[in-house]
Order: C-alpha cells, then sequence, then structure tokens
C-alpha cells in the first residue's frame, strides 16, 4: 500500500459554514444501497447510518431517496422518502444519527427514464424525463405535459418540507449520472420547446424551479446542497459544459436558485475538468461561484467507481494537497466508507495500515 506521507490535518479542520456547522471536512457519499423492504428504512438502515457517525464521518448523504411521485425509483428496497411508515423510518435514522453526533441529510431522488416499464414498486408506472428519451436516444414515453413537470417540482419540495420537519441537518438534490433532474439539463435528453427546455441556461429550468420551491418550504437557513455530474451513467465522457464559461452559465441560475453547496461528483478527483488548469470540477465550481464545494471520486482507492470491483487503497497525499490549498471545502468518500465505517476515524488516528481495500462482497451486506 501506498502510505500517506503528509499530514491529514487539512481533513480535519473544522467546516463553520452560514448554514452548516461540521467537525471535519469528510462527507459520507450517497450510495444505494436497497436494504429498504418496501421502501421503509428499518433499524438495520439506522444502525448502519450510526455507525459511520459514530466513527467521525462530519456528514452523512444518504442513499437516494424517491420523493413522492409514483415512478421515482426502479426497484421495493430502495427507501422511499414520503409515506408514513418510510418517513417514521427516516425520522429513526436521523434521531440514532445525531445521537452519535452526527449529521445527516437525505439524498432526494428521481430516477427519470432510466426506469423500466414494470419496475417495482409501482408495476403500472410509466417512466417520465422531460421528452420521453432514453438515454441512449429511444423514444420510450410521451414527454410530461408542463403541468406534470410541475407536478414534480413539488413532489421534491414536499420532499424537503418533510425532511426538515424530521430534523435532518438540509437536503441533497440529486442533479447527477443522467438521473431525472440531469436530463432535463443534457441537450440529448431533453427537446422541450417549454420553459423547461432550450439552450444550457434553459435546460437548468427544471432544477432551479426545484431548489426554490424547496427554498420556500425550508425557509432562508436550511442547507440545500445540489449533487451534479458531467458524467452519466451510460457516458462517462458526457459533457454539459465543455468549457469554464458554459460552466459558469450552467451553476448561475442554480447558485441564484439558492444553492448552499455543490456537490462536484466525478469518478476521480485528482482529474482536471479543463484543459490548461489543474482544477478539478469542484474547484472550477468553487472558483465560479463563490460556494462552498464537495470533491469526490476515488478518494483512497486505485479504482474508479463504477466498476464495482475490488480496488486497493492508494496514499491521500494528493488529496490533502489540494484541500489544503482550497481548491475544495469537503471530500465525500464512497466505497470507502461504504466497505468500513471506521474509514475516517483510521485516517485521524494515522492507522493507514489498517485501510481496508474495497471488495465488491460489501455491496451485498449492510454494516
Ligand atoms: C453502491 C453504490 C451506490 C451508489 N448510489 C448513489 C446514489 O444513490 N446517489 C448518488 O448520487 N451517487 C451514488 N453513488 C456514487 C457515489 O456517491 C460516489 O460518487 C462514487 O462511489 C464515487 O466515490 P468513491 O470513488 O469514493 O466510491 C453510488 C456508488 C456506489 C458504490
Amino acid at each position: 500500500m501506498n502510505q500517506t506521507k503528509t499530514t491529514t490535518e487539512p481533513l480535519f479542520r473544522p467546516f463553520m459554514s452560514e448554514k452548516i456547522q461540521l467537525p471535519n471536512r469528510t462527507v459520507m457519499a450517497p450510495m444505494t444501497r436497497k436494504f429498504s423492504p418496501n421502501g421503509v428504512p428499518n433499524e438495520d438502515v439506522a444502525a448502519y447510518y450510526r455507525r459511520r457517525a459514530e466513527n467521525e464521518v462530519g456528514l452523512i448523504v444518504t442513499e437516494g431517496t424517491g420523493i413522492n411521485h409514483p415512478a421515482a425509483v426502479a426497484g421495493d428496497s430502495i427507501p422511499l422518502f414520503h409515506g408514513e411508515k418510510a418517513l417514521q423510518g427516516w425520522g429513526k435514522v436521523v434521531e440514532e444519527v445525531h445521537r452519535a453526533g452526527g449529521k445527516i441529510v437525505p439524498q432526494l431522488w428521481h430516477v427519470g427514464m432510466t426506469r423500466k416499464k414494470g419496475d417495482l414498486p409501482n408495476e403500472e408506472a410509466m417512466p417520465v424525463g422531460p421528452s420521453g428519451l432514453s438515454l441512449d436516444g429511444e423514444q420510450v414515453t410521451d414527454p410530461p405535459s408542463t403541468e406534470e413537470v410541475e407536478a414534480l417540482v413539488e413532489a421534491y419540495a414536499q420532499g424537503a418540507a418533510d425532511a426538515k420537519r424530521l430534523g435532518f441537518d438540509g437536503i441533497e438534490l440529486h442533479g447527477a449520472h443522467g438521473y431525472l433532474i440531469d436530463q432535463f439539463f443534457w441537450e440529448q435528453t431533453n427537446r422541450r420547446e417549454d420553459r423547461f427546455g432550450g439552450d444550457l441556461v434553459g435546460r437548468t429550468q427544471f432544477a432551479v424551479e426545484i431548489i426554490e420551491a424547496c427554498r420556500r418550504e425550508v425557509g432562508p437557513d436550511f442547507p440545500i446542497i445540489f449533487r451534479f455530474s458531467q458524467w452519466k451513467m451510460n457516458d462517462f465522457e458526457a459533457k454539459l459544459a465543455k468549457n469554464p464559461d458554459e460552466l459558469e452559465r450552467f451553476l448561475k441560475p442554480l447558485a441564484e436558485a439558492g444553492v448552499d453547496i455543490f456537490h462536484c461528483s466525478t469518478r476521480r478527483f485528482w482529474e482536471p475538468e479543463f484543459e490548461g488548469s489543474d482544477l478539478n470540477l469542484a474547484g472550477w465550481t468553487k472558483k465560479l461561484t463563490g460556494k462552498p464545494v464537495i470533491a469526490v471520486g476515488s478518494v483512497g482507492l486505485d479504482g474508479e467507481f463504477t466498476s464495482f470491483s475490488a480496488a486497493g487503497t492508494t496514499s491521500l497525499d494528493g488529496l490533502l494537497t489540494k484541500l489544503d490549498k482550497g481548491e475544495f471545502d469537503l471530500v465525500a468518500i464512497g466505497r470507502s466508507l461504504l466497505q468500513d465505517p471506521e474509514w475516517v476515524k483510521k485516517v485521524h488516528e494515522g492507522r493507514a495500515d489498517d485501510l481496508l481495500p474495497f471488495d465488491k462482497e460489501a455491496l451485498k451486506k449492510l454494516y
């Protein structure tokens, strides 16, 4: 294993922003686990998140959880974020994480056109997306009407209101990886001619209205984190923004709508986003918006998401250098924290030899 030589101190500086304060710079990345029968997160899910909180994770972002729309998720063991039982379950999760001294936000999710007709939990529900196109451009359904899109906006707002009522520390909106919000961003999947379509800025309108509606529900002081990515599940090379100017035009409406923190999803945090600068996507986003940002992608691992195969541990030196320079504010850790609830604590205590490689068996259990 490649030992970390640099001090890990930058990772353990408190994060003090206006709306959220964290003891360190670590974030648990959202990871779908499929351990919530009938969409209800039970005690085992609460214990899973509590274990990370007990072991010094600064902020937990939950797995994607379905907003109140029949086609929001694909599968009956993905947690829902509506209905009495599911929300009660989430209330317990919050309670346990808070009791352990942690902070937690739910990731509000709608999968859009990645859902197949016949998928559980609502077999009859047709997938929905801006123009009814799959990520590969196949016409699968009719495009939703403007009113139907507005109803989707309100479903996110309902999730935000419930998150606040349940005592969560904020929300994260899943606008990445080719799911519903991202399908509105992407020209390949959004051919709409109403106000939710158009050029790069026009295609941000769905997200803008979601952010504004969530803000209306939660008030000015409740943190809204927005996750976005250039890459899509079916196309790792896709780009919403081909240069810094386009990225600025894309981010400005989102920042103005009320995003507090941008979560910039990349598969390898060290890769420069554009030629001529070392800055990664998070670095550019911070520079262009002035907002705090979360970086992510293969932290501490030598193989990237989404291969789901084994990955060995690597040195944290490159990450620490970028963090220390202030390129980004927070660091999300995915598979390492799925594998090992103690990952952050071990790093803090300098126990590099105890860090575990990622083993895909970890996907099968909820520990
Ligand atoms: C099992 C698994 C499930 C995931 N589910 C989600 C999800 O629900 N929402 C999301 O935004 N990203 C999801 N991701 C992506 C992670 O949040 C993260 O961006 C990715 O794993 C890269 O970080 P890593 O290299 O530290 O694992 C998932 C990743 C894994 C491994």
